[in-house]
């Protein structure tokens, strides 16, 4: 669209009583900053521009998107005087929007729709609240033509019972940025140079100030504390559930999914209360995820099922497999078909092939497992010495006895049968008997120490 958009972001956050720049702070798993610049793009603008500040560096290394112009604004010295500092990086011909980077959930619909009825004048997204304390207020003629906005560290009593605010999205029109800008003043209650004020300059240059409201209130709110992030995340947690459901997912409670990321479900998927989900994860047709797992960076594969509490990072499920409860998938691991992950199983950069079990308590690590082996209770890959991993090989239909510990390098063949309690430090061939263990000894007759009673 032929536009400019800047964000402003130079603002400290004190209230955030945090070392993070404010638009750093994650919603969703994505910086603040990043949710504006995301619904900024569709928009498509010709100039695209952030004015940055507090924690610049930062900031600046979290977007190294080339699109981005930035701005620096030294001293955070009033919105109007942020905006200048862009000032030079905009197409002058063009209309400009401002966005804040503090007011992550905008959406495109209602900037579209700002855009759309302020046609060549001003614009301003506004929105009544009840509780209106904090905002700037919308002050409008008898004929309920904009007039101007009044700060309200700046308002009469009378302005402050206006309930009209100004959310801070304001579209300027083509060629007189620079000039107003050049006009403004700081001579109000904080000294800022108020961009606010533009909006009285516009109704006396006689320029058309036009008002669009968002679809919801949630699209406006910022970000000036925790409490507001939180309620926001809430907000934003709430929008992805809706979708989902309305793809067909089932959600056993819409208020109890957390995603930070981006995830893609297939049909007839299920998903239980407490998951969160992180990066990029595909639920495939009929995948099934118990409660209180969490998921990052994953593919589940179609009609697997996920039991309670499992943690799954950089892996993929395979169809139909099974995995926990208690199971911890880490990266690398990829479980093939059927495969079956039970209860305290910790599977680290392995391949579990076809069908194959590994149903408690086990550890396996650097491990090439074939079809249909069976792994019992309490089996260990001792991957690693101390310097450097070695791998496992378990062969198609192998057997692995409980208790078992595999010292890698090792390997197993095919259809082999390991005794439990093995310590296996060389390789068990194939189709046969390995039983590595201390035979067992009986004493006949041998009689327990008896504790001697004190005189
Ligand atoms: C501003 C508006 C107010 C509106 C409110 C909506 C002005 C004068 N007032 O008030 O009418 O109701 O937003 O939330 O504009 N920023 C900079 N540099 C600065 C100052 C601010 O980049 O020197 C950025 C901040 O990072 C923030 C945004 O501008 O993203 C708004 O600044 P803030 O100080 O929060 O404005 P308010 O006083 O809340
Ligand atoms: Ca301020």
């Amino acid at each position: 669209m032929s536009l400019n958009i800047v964000i402003l972001a130079a603002g400290q956050g004190k209230r955030m009583v945090s070392a993070c720049p404010k638009v750093l702070h994650p919603l969703a798993g994505k910086p603040l900053l990043q949710h504006v610049l995301e619904t900024a793009r569709l928009l498509r603008p010709a100039r695209l521009a952030v004015v940055y500040g507090h924690g610049g560096d930062a900031v600046r290394q979290a977007f190294p998107d080339a699109d981005i112009l930035w701005a620096l604004q030294a001293e955070q010295l009033g919105t109007g005087h942020a905006l200048e500092q862009a000032l030079p990086l905009l197409d002058a011909a063009l209309p400009t929007l401002v966005l804040y980077g503090d007011v992550p959930l905008v959406e495109k619909a209602t900037l579209e729709r700002l855009l759309r009825q302020s046609g060549a004048g001003m614009g301003l997204l506004t929105v009544n609240l009840d509780r209106p304390q904090g905002y700037g207020r919308v002050v409008r003629d008898a004929q309920g033509q904009v007039r101007g906005i009044v700060e309200e560290k700046d308002a009469s009593d009378a302005e402050r019972a206006i309930t009209e605010i100004n959310t801070g999205i304001l579209l300027l029109p083509k060629d007189v940025l620079g000039e107003w800008l050049a006009r403004l003043d700081n001579e109000n209650a904080q000294g800022e140079y108020y961009l606010t004020d533009m909006v009285a300059r516009a109704a006396y240059d006689g320029v058309s100030i036009h008002t669009a409201q968002p679809a919801a209130a949630w699209e406006v709110e910022g970000v000036n504390d925790k409490r507001q992030l939180a309620a926001l995340e809430r907000v934003c947690q709430r929008q992805l559930a809706e979708k989902l459901l309305l793809q067909g997912v089932r959600l056993a409670d819409p208020a109890r999914i957390d995603i930070r990321g981006h995830l893609v479900c297939g049909r007839e998927v299920s998903i239980d209360v407490g998951c969160v989900f992180d990066g990029e994860v595909r639920l495939e047709d009929g995948a099934e995820v118990g409660p209180y797992c969490v998921i990052r960076n994953a593919r589940v594969a179609v009609g697997a099922r996920l039991a309670a509490f499992t943690h799954i990072d950089g892996a993929s499920v395979g169809a139909n497999s099974v995995v926990g409860p208690y199971a911890r998938l880490r990266p690398g691991t990829e479980l093939a078909a059927g495969a079956h992950v039970g209860n305290f199983v910790e599977i680290k950069n392995s391949r579990i092939g076809p069908d194959s079990k590994a149903n408690h308590l086990t550890y396996i690590g650097d491990a090439e497992i074939g079809a249909r082996v069976n792994v019992g209770a309490g089996v260990i890959t001792c991957n690693y010495d101390g310097a450097s991993k070695f791998i496992t090989r378990i062969e198609d239909d192998a057997f692995i006895g409980s208790g078992s510990q595999l010292v890698a390098p090792v390997r197993v063949g095919k259809g082999a049968t390991v005794g439990a309690g093995a310590t296996l430090t060389r390789d068990a061939p194939a189709d046969a008997l390995t039983v590595a263990r201390a035979r067992q000894k009986v004493i006949a007759g041998w009689k327990r120490p008896v504790k001697k009673l004190a005189k």
